[in-house]
């Protein structure tokens, strides 16, 4: 979910609106606002769906505000509708609240506090700002309610919350923990955000909170008090951002913008990591020197990231040779594996704000053992948590389906295993050769079109299949596929095929295979006859050395441990083009949020 608030801003309404877009990624099944000013004057409006449909009611409704606060949500306790939509408030419309988090003993804590309170939503926030408007009815001032409702709340309980009072309507009290806000300060108003780049229409100076502190904003000040409630200073930041890097473009949705970046992508990781002369840089001694000294690496991660990681475990044991595991973050946190005696993690992340990963990370910290975060969000809690941290270098990402946050994460893998170790061949000069093909890839967006429309478009399942590393980048393009086309995709290792999931092989059904891995080749040519005799309709990728007639597409021939970076760039673009053929939104996809900050 994400929260923005502004206060002693002149026009509150735009801000908000513009915020919210912004934030979108964050989750959109539903936004609200609630907007007051000095006299007290206020309108709470919310609406199911996009952004777009909240910014039509309340430009309606006609009353802007020079405060408020503002939410778009991903849904978690409650289902999609207007009355679980935030800000959540009080039973006497005193107090509104926005939460980003998940209030494990919601329930415990309305028993014993709420009875006879009539909840009119199905959310944990709603009980949040109950309770407050309970403690104020206490006796208590706003902010003494505000701390005893977080005092309460479950100990492993992540939260962002913003909350007003009406009865002093342009303060802003703000509380966070393990969820990211910042607070924006200006000439001309103060402001709160789960992400700086949302508020950079009114500022670019921000205070980062850390976790357990609480924070009054009001129009000219702001005060902060830590978790032991002492007052503290902490200073701002200036957020250095680029525009025209969260803009699309001539881009008609900014997954294409996205697949289209790789290349430059791949070039940018090059430029920071080698100097001229092609020796590494940028990999401070004490990450190679602590890693060297374990003797097996953990790598966690979320979605995409994981499948990152399936690839970058080959570059770490091969290159590196140090044995490495891949894990799902939301398995690892509650089911820790045996570790070995001198275990190093590594976490990836493109936001560096995943709530599993970051449930792990706290869990291997209290531990004692090293950790390092390759994000492409720097700065942000993974990154700060860890160790160590190096930047992935992708640019913003927007798309709700990862692309080139994908590729730079293999890609800076693959640099860092060749600093613990030897490729055995010029990385620099290899790397040079994968952006150039990525680019010829990107340019031949015709074929894959025609792929997408002929083989998906009217299609309710599909498959990719491969070997070795094309396994791994198999269960990324099946992901690809079935998160912005809905069309049903299994990635698979080819050889499994046979042991039971056949079956659902029909006449049509759409099979891509990979096949970059020369060991394999003769074997995976066997899987795709398989399926085709039972009617399946195959489509091979196949790397220049093993391609053969009738492949759909020859991929430009690189290093084959490489060969992932270029072989995704398909099945991307094939995702891609299938959902435009089938009509739907590629950047947003129903149910998904870029980021999950909840676990
Ligand atoms: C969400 C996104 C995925 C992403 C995953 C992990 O589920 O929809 O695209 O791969 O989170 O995110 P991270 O920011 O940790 O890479």
């Amino acid at each position: 979910c994400g929260i923005v608030g502004v206060t002693g801003v002149g026009d509150a309404l735009p801000y908000l609106l513009q915020g919210l877009q912004k934030l979108e990624y964050r989750g959109y099944d539903s936004a609200g606002v609630y907007l007051t000013d000095a006299s007290g004057k206020n309108a709470l409006i919310k609406e199911k769906g996009r952004v777009s449909k909240l910014a039509e009611k309340a430009k309606a409704h006609g009353f802007s505000g020079t405060a408020g606060i503002a939410h778009t949500r991903w849904a978690t306790h409650g289902n999609v509708t207007i009355e679980n939509a935030h800000p959540q408030k009080s039973a006497d419309d005193r107090f509104f609240l926005v939460h980003n988090g998940v209030i494990e003993n919601y329930k415990e804590l309305t028993e014993t506090y709420l009875q006879g309170v009539h909840l009119v939503s199905e959310t944990d926030t709603e009980v949040a700002v109950q309770l407050v408007d309970k403690f104020s009815k206490d006796g208590m001032s706003t902010p003494d309610a505000f701390r005893k409702m977080i005092s309460l709340l479950d100990g492993n309980s992540a939260y962002g919350f913003l909350l007003v009072d009406h009865e002093d309507p342009e303060t802003l009290y703000v509380a966070k923990k393990k969820s990211p806000l910042l607070v924006g300060v200006s000439d001309h108003g103060n402001a709160v955000t789960s992400d700086a780049a949302a508020m950079i229409d009114l500022t670019k100076e921000f205070i980062e909170l850390r976790d357990g502190d609480m924070a009054i904003v009001k129009p000219k000040s702001v005060v902060i008090y830590d978790a032991a409630g002492e007052e503290v200073n902490r200073e701002p930041f200036t957020l250095e951002i680029d525009p025209e890097d969260t803009d699309k473009g001539a881009y008609p949705y900014y997954m294409l913008k996205e697949i289209d970046e790789q290349a430059v992508v791949a070039r940018n990781i090059s430029a920071h990591y080698f100097d001229e002369d092609g020796n590494l840089q940028g990999i401070p001694c004490a990450v190679t020197d602590t890693i060297q000294e374990a003797d097996r690496l953990y790598i966690v991660a979320a979605g995409t990231s994981y499948h990152a990681g399936l690839v970058g475990k080959r570059y770490f044991e091969q290159w590196a040779k140090i044995p490495t595991e891949v894990h799902i973050a939301s398995e690892f946190a509650y089911d820790q594996p045996m570790l070995s005696e001198k275990p190093f993690f590594i976490f990836l992340s493109q936001s560096g704000e995943t709530a599993d990963s970051r449930e792990v990370l706290d869990n291997v910290k209290k531990q004692g053992y090293p950790a390092l975060t390759l994000a492409n969000v720097m700065n942000s809690t993974l990154t700060r948590e860890a160790d160590f941290a190096l930047p992935v270098l992708a640019g913003p990402e927007i798309a709700v389906a990862s692309t080139k946050a994908y590729t730079a994460q293999v890609l800076v893998q693959a640099i860092l295993a060749a600093s613990l170790g030897n490729p055995g061949f010029d990385l620099k000069a290899e790397l040079a050769k994968v952006a150039v093909e990525i680019q010829a890839i990107t340019d031949e967006k015709e074929s894959f079109k025609k792929i997408a429309e002929d083989a998906l478009k009217d299609q309710h399942s599909a498959f990719y299949i491969g070997r070795g590393l094309d396994a791994a980048v198999a269960l990324e393009a099946a992901l690809k596929l079935k998160e912005i086309s809905y069309i049903q995709t299994e990635g698979f290792a080819a050889g499994e095929l046979k042991h039971g999931t056949i079956s659902l092989i029909e006449e049509g059904t759409p099979v891509f295979a990979l096949l970059t891995q020369s060991k394999t080749a003769g074997l995976l040519r066997g899987e795709v006859a398989q399926v085709a005799a039972r009617g399946a309709n195959t489509i091979v990728f196949a790397s220049e050395d093993l391609a053969k007639e009738g492949d759909a597409f020859v991929l430009p021939q690189v290093n084959e441990l490489l060969m992932p970076l270029l072989a995704v760039i398909p099945a991307q673009l094939v995702a891609y083009y299938a959902t435009l053929a089938r009509g739907l939104d590629v950047d947003r996809p129903r149910n998904l949020a870029k980021s999950v900050t909840v676990q």
